[in-house]
């Protein structure tokens, strides 16, 4: 049974593994003399690049008034890319609307949460729910469709550009009012059901026409999570369909032609999977010294060093295990190689420091990227620019076009051509899931009871302590397959129904081991309290209940009695008190005695209840418990700041601090150089 999964999960990885590594480039023609660009291409194949992504931002340009096509630049440019040898990939350029679009139609405009209108000036400015964006946006889509889809020249299309980027997922204008309702009515039917699902008659907000729904802005105080919640869900599938109508266009006119788009890592707005679902891959960006600065506040504990980062790493790398979960979401959307569609290759200019940055450091970076299941690293961008929002952001080629830092870099991969090769096409393995749901981490994001509880913050704590073992992890869907994965880690299934408690209960009759965690099972899927004893849903699979819940307050911690070896107490944060039915009772909290971790035998697998919120430590005991029952492999524990990674045959080792560090593998010691990277073939 697990073998055909496996194999059906591998199969994503063996039929993109017959590509080879391929290097490219964000280019921007339209910012440059055309006499520029022989040269430029000539530069980009010398480097031993292959790949050019262009025009995903020059709608003015393509279409300077309503209907008028200009193609002549882009057929030039097109030509003298192809005629160096480089493949292009084609942006849809709809993330910049032209003025004149804009101004003829301000109802395509995003409307704030304030109800403040965005403006023409920069990108993004747009509503996915205004008929009349969705229409220009589907002529542009189709002309360039029909201009180059069947161009040879071009190999792939990217749809857009970082789709909620800037804050941007959710609008509030009276398209969006209106398509919410329209949304609402095919999930609920009647009126009825929606009050229900809401608990509407909580503060008399029972609607009793569905033109009195609107969504809910920030001119409401205090929000009902029921209504936030499936506006959030309902922006998603906005940007969901807003993009179907693209890649329908361009299934028609591209000929097979891939089609992706790039997202941005641990952006939390739209459902990354759902949006993942209709392309042939996902690509993300990758800005390591900036993207951490934004995400370590939600994935460490609370506290002073939360926002800068770990002095242990070089100053200049920022935190790989932030840039590693990224990776690991990205690869999780379709359990796939994936590309870095713009690769950080220099100092950017939009995080709060900038540093400059170091040879070998954007040489690290795409290493990381390729042992975490990248097989394309496309750098952002050819060339500094010389005007407008990104001055300060480096390119391969300085502002006066002479190389930068990450063109250097590049050169040294021209060496290891061959060994690339193979690692492209070895697939990640990954023995461990965690899942991974979007839904749950925005209900959690609007009522996390304790302010500073935050779902990323606790399966990062599952995360690190796989990744200091060496341990490879998938983050998956609900929605996915589970049976490729021996252990699945729940870190908190906050939403639950029928569903997804008999899908978890086939993974565990068919051999899979689940740990389930806080906070599981307590809400139904629209937000509700379930009615039943927690967790809800998933109480039989567990075949305990959750007594009682407590916050701590910091510094409070409980006990623990346990034969789980060096699992120990005290158990704080946040602390649920079970009560064995069924399932069998592996921790206790002292005193008191009740149970805090059960397990309950599911058919050939295992529910495992875990009551408390685990601090690393903890988190270390019981994972290394469950890989040593699975028969799973571990690696001694890494230092802070070596990163290992298993991709096919091979280990990558990557030191991202300052010292050089010897490691022990297979029985021998490995030195890794200071941000420098090893990698061996078992
Ligand atoms: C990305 C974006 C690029 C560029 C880059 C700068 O988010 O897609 O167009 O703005 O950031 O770091
Ligand atoms: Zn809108």
């Amino acid at each position: 049974m697990r073998d055909t999964a496996v194999g059906s999960a591998l199969s994503n990885w063996l039929e993109h593994g017959i590509v080879d590594m391929k290097f490219g480039v964000c280019y921007y023609p339209e910012h440059w003399p055309q006499t520029r660009w022989p040269q430029d291409a000539r530069m980009m194949r010398e480097l031993g690049l292959e790949i050019v992504r262009i025009a995903e931002f020059a709608w003015a340009k393509l279409e300077p008034t309503p209907g008028q096509y200009d193609w002549s630049w882009l057929d030039e440019a097109i030509g003298v890319l192809a005629a160096a040898g480089l493949e292009i990939i084609l942006g849809t350029p709809t993330v910049t609307p032209p003025a004149w679009l804009t101004r003829a139609y301000p109802e395509i405009l995003r409307v704030d949460a304030n109800g403040r209108a965005r403006d023409h000036g920069t990108r993004r400015h747009t509503c996915p729910n205004s008929p009349t964006y969705r229409q220009f946006s589907r002529q542009i889509v189709r002309a360039i469709g029909e201009r180059y889809g069947s161009d040879p020249r071009i190999s792939g299309w990217q749809i857009d550009n970082e789709f909620g980027g800037g804050g941007t997922a959710r609008c509030y204008c009276e398209n969006c009012a209106a398509a919410f309702r329209d949304w609402l009515q095919a999930r609920y039917g009647t009126l009825a059901a929606l009050n229900d699902a809401w608990g509407t008659i909580f503060w008399s907000q029972t609607y009793t026409d569905w033109a009195q729904i609107r969504p809910p802005s920030d001119h409401i105080d205090k929000k009902n999570p029921s209504h936030v919640l499936d506006y959030y869900r309902f922006a998603s599938d906005s940007f969901v369909s807003y993009q179907q109508e693209q890649v329908d266009i361009l299934r028609e006119l591209a000929h097979g032609r891939f089609i992706t788009t790039n997202f941005m890592g641990l952006y939390r707005d739209l459902d990354q999977f759902d949006m993942a679902e209709t392309l042939d891959f996902a690509t993300w960006d990758n800005y390591p010294t900036g993207n951490p600065e934004r995400w370590r506040p939600l994935l460490y504990p609370p506290g002073a060093d939360a926002k800068t980062n770990n002095p242990l790493y070089a100053y200049d790398v920022g935190d790989p295990m932030v840039t590693g979960l990224a990776h690991a979401l990205t690869r999780g959307l379709k359990n796939a190689p994936f590309w870095i569609m713009e690769q950080q290759c220099g100092h950017i200019n939009w995080a709060q420091f900038n540093p400059g940055i170091r040879p070998g450091t954007p040489r690290l970076w795409t290493w990381h990227a390729i042992a975490e299941g990248a097989d394309t690293i496309v750098y952002f961008r050819w060339r500094a620019t010389l005007f407008a929002q990104e001055q300060y952001h480096s390119g391969l080629l300085r502002h006066d076009a002479t190389p930068d830092v990450g063109y250097h870099d590049h050169l040294t991969f021209q060496a290891d051509r061959d060994l690339l090769d193979d690692l492209a096409r070895q697939p990640i393995t990954a023995p461990v899931g965690i899942l991974f749901d979007f839904a749950d981490l925005w209900a959690l994001q609007l009522q996390p009871h304790r302010q500073d509880f935050g779902y990323l913050r606790l399966l990062y704590v599952y995360y690190t302590t796989l990744q200091r073992l060496g341990i490879p992890v998938n983050l998956v869907p609900k929605t996915a397959d589970f049976t490729p994965y021996p252990l699945l880690i729940a870190p908190t299934t906050h939403l639950a129904d029928a569903q997804l408690a008999s899908k978890l209960n086939d993974y565990t009759q068919n051999g899979g081991t689940l740990l389930l965690g806080v906070r599981s099972g307590f809400k139904t899927t629209s937000n509700l309290v379930t009615d039943e004893p927690l967790p809800g849903a998933l109480r039989k699979l567990v075949g305990a209940t959750v007594t009682s819940w407590q916050a701590l307050p910091p510094d409070v911690g409980w006990e623990l009695e346990t034969a789980v070896p060096h699992l120990h107490g005290p158990a704080g944060y946040w602390l649920e008190t079970l009560n064995a039915q069924t399932a069998s009772v592996l921790a206790t909290y002292k005193p008191g005695g009740a149970a805090a971790l059960t397990e309950h035998k599911v058919g050939n697998g295992r529910v495992l209840y875990l009551g408390f919120y685990p601090t690393n430590e903890q988190a270390r005991a019981l994972l290394l418990h469950l890989a040593g029952q699975l028969g799973l492999n571990w690696l001694p524990d890494l230092p802070e700041g070596l990163v290992a990674a298993q991709r096919g045959p091979y280990t990558i080792l990557l030191n991202f601090t300052e010292q050089p560090i010897s490691y022990p593998l297979n029985g021998q010691a490995v030195l890794v150089n200071s941000r420098d990277v090893a990698v061996i073939r078992r």
